[in-house]
């Protein structure tokens, strides 16, 4: 039934609908540069754009919200929890004008609590700064400026930096913008910040410094935000600032300097992004919505770039840097969280179709280890969001170093993307639920094509594999959406073990990233203890965990370990252990033994990351909306993390 709805609507239309029938039938489903800053200056009522802004960021993960707007004089106002409180706030302090700031605030220092939330003002309540990032010198700045006789009413970091602001501003002869200026030269650590001042309500003053900000030019108003979903809905043209970049934006324009005053001429990018890239588009949360679109956005990725008839690959992004990286004497991928799983997705890759060495770093590790790597080594950092700031460190202290640094980022001019010397976007649309899913089956895309091209450029890929494994990659997206049709036993499964306090993962191969993926995937949004294992380490220790009580995953999706991993699957079984099964259609042994078996179409050995793991995204899905969990926001997560 579903799929003649398939044949008469649009694909997307089609899967929204069929997803609306499964929820019928199911009744009982009732970032970090964390923080997110938005800014107005125009003809509208601030208030209103800046809370569906902020409405917009909740997807980067906060604990507290606020804003200030100017009118005759400031109006500040600030809560713990949820913008939807913010606004209820704002309608009742009636907050008018056309210029103001705001902010959603994820606690480093200090705690969650209204005092801490942003704007923070200085003694003398002239001006409102918000701030994504963290000072690290607060201590010793706050210390002097106690001396000084400055009263702090909490602990945040980013009020230290507006007493230090007006510190300079009050005792000095300068203007109040080259008093930021002053102030931020002293600031050790990062920021991305937004200023009003009550004596200059035509302004707001912005810099950055390894927290994004971006200035949206619209006519007769203009934005700035921490990303462009705020601003979308108003204008698709923008301008990134770049690190000891500031700006004034007033209503009709914006001017841009270094920190240390030199004018800049900067070039106006025009968003890729639609607003309803960035809806719901009818699915309960972002994180379905984006489960469901993988079909397309594996197809998207894959545009232009595999040219089946010709069988070849062609990554325009990485033109002129091909030879180098097959010809690298170490490949190291660097990244976090998803996208470390995904790197370790290509680090079996590159191994398998193109004969290279690759090693897989955490890039949080990488950044502080004895470093090895010098300009005959090639780095490939992978981050959905380009502004993680550990993998950031990570390809800076690489390039810093002579070695030739590759990105695959999908947020388009993203620092990391901008950063890289050259790299391939993943096109997999704007990712707004805090755990990863399509992003992730795009870059291992992404990591897929490019093991392809090197397996050819060092000639290792015969034509007769390089034939298939192009026939079989340009499958996946249809067979995604053949996984996606039916999740009823995800679901049943999803039910069953809805309140157990622990699963295990395991897989082999390609697979075992996969299962450090669904585990991790379980852990985000469900908040359930979950580890992901080789299949066989199963030996060197989970095994002791398991009894009649434990649920085991499986992946048992690849035909060159299907022996192994059936010898995996009876020692569990032996033990009791809870058996679900993620195998290809027709895998001998499985049915047998598994409890339950999820079938995925058959595909490629090296190709089977990009179907199993779907099967593993919805059942974390399914569970956490079982317990009731905020699935697109999860609790201490952001989406994106800009903070060490
Ligand atoms: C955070 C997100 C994860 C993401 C990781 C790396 O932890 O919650 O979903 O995988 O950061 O982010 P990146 O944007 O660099 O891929």
């Amino acid at each position: 039934m579903v799929f003649s709805i398939f044949s008469i609507v649009g694909r997307r239309d089609c899967i929204r609908t069929a997803f609306r029938l499964a929820l019928e039938k199911l009744h009982h489903i009732n970032k970090r540069n964390m923080c997110g800053i938005v800014g107005y200056a125009g003809g509208r009522e601030a208030s209103e754009v800046i809370l569906k802004g902020l409405q917009r960021l909740e997807y980067r993960g906060y604990d507290s919200a606020g804003m200030a707007v100017l009118n005759d004089g400031m109006n500040i106002i600030k809560v713990k929890g949820k913008v939807s409180e913010l606004a209820k706030l704002s309608k009742k302090k009636k907050l008018n004008g056309n210029i103001g700031i705001g902010h959603t605030r994820w606690a480093t220092h200090g705690e969650p609590n209204e005092i801490n939330a942003h704007p923070h003002t200085g003694s003398h309540r002239n001006f409102s700064l918000v701030h994504n990032g963290i000072i690290e010198n607060y201590d010793v700045l706050r210390r002097n400026l106690e001396e000084k006789g400055h009263l702090f009413a909490g602990e945040s970091d980013t009020e230290v930096l507006a007493h230090l602001i007006e510190e300079i501003h009050e005792l000095s002869d300068i203007d109040f913008f080259q008093a930021i200026q002053q102030a931020l030269l002293q600031v050790k650590g990062t920021y991305g910040i937004a200023v009003v001042h009550k004596y200059h309500p035509d302004r707001i003053i912005v810099a950055r410094k390894g927290s994004p900000l971006l200035i949206g030019v619209g006519e007769g108003e203009n934005f700035v935000a921490s990303d462009a979903s705020p601003i979308i809905e108003y204008t698709k043209k923008v301008v990134y600032l770049e690190d000891e970049e500031m700006a004034v934006i007033t209503r009709d324009g914006y001017e841009v300097s270094t920190l240390k005053n030199v004018p800049l001429t900067k070039e106006v990018h025009e968003l890729a992004m639609s607003l309803e890239q960035i809806e719901k588009g009818g699915f309960p949360h972002f994180m379905l919505k984006e489960i469901f679109e993988q079909g397309d956005t594996i197809a998207d990725c894959m545009r232009g770039r595999l040219i089946v008839h010709e069988n070849r690959i062609q990554l325009g992004g990485l033109e002129g840097f091909v030879d180098k990286l097959a010809g690298a004497r170490r490949v190291i991928i660097a990244a976090c969280g998803t996208s470390w799983h995904s790197g370790l997705v290509g680090e079996y890759l590159f191994e398998y179709l193109a004969h290279m060495s690759v090693e897989v770093e955490y890039a949080s590790e990488f950044r502080y280890r004895e470093q090895l790597i010098d300009e005959r080594d090639v780095m490939i950092v992978i981050s959905q969001s380009g502004e993680t700031a550990d993998t950031l460190a990570a390809l800076r202290e690489a390039k810093r170093r002579g070695a030739m640094v590759l990105g695959i980022c999908n947020v388009v001019g993203s620092t990391i993307a901008r950063e890289t010397d050259a790299g391939v976007y993943t096109h997999a649309g704007p990712e707004i639920g805090v755990a990863s899913t399509k992003a992730f089956t795009a870059q291992v895309t992404v990591l897929t094509m490019m093991a392809m091209l090197l397996g050819r450029q060092n000639k290792v890929l015969s034509d007769a594999m390089m034939k298939e494994l192009v026939k079989e990659l340009n499958n996946i997206p249809k067979k995604v959406e053949e996984i996606l049709k039916d999740t009823s036993v995800i679901e049943e499964v999803a039910r069953l073990f809805t309140y157990a306090p622990n699963f295990l993962y395991l897989g082999r191969s390609y697979n075992f990233p996969v299962a450090l993926e669904g585990a991790l995937k379980l852990k985000e949004i469900s908040y359930i203890h979950a580890e992901g294992y080789p299949a066989a380490e199963m030996k060197h220790g989970p095994i002791a965990l398991i009894d009649e009580h434990m649920p085991v995953v499986v992946i048992a999706a690849t035909d060159h370990t299907n022996d192994k991993i059936i010898s995996n699957m009876e020692e569990v079984k032996a033990r009791k252990g809870r058996l679900i099964a993620i195998s290809s259609n027709g895998q001998s042994g499985v049915g047998r033994l598994a409890e339950f078996n999820i079938t995925i179409p058959e595909t490629h050995d090296s190709l089977t990351p990009l179907l199993a793991v779907i099967p593993l995204q919805l059942l974390a899905y399914f569970i956490a909306v079982n317990r009731k969990c905020h699935v697109d926001q999860p609790r201490n997560l952001a989406k994106s993390v800009t903070v060490e």
